[in-house]
């Protein structure tokens, strides 16, 4: 993967994979975290660290 490719890959019943060298997300309130290395966004609503995985897929039943 080059700099410029960016890959997801979405895992059954768990989050979407961002593979990427550097991403810089917007938050709802307005701030932003820029990310340097690979990260997971939740997709099963139940992380207490949203918009990120925290794991809580494994518990919580989602199916998707
Ligand atoms: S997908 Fe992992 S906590 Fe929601």
């Amino acid at each position: 993967m080059d700099d410029s490719t960016l890959e997801i890959t979405i895992f059954p019943n768990g989050p979407a994979r961002i593979n990427c060298t550097k991403a810089i997300i917007t938050l709802p309130n307005g701030t932003t975290v820029t990310k340097e290395k690979p990260f997971s966004l939740c997709r099963c609503g139940a992380s207490e660290k949203k918009p990120f995985c925290d794991g809580s897929h494994t518990n919580c039943g989602f199916k998707g």
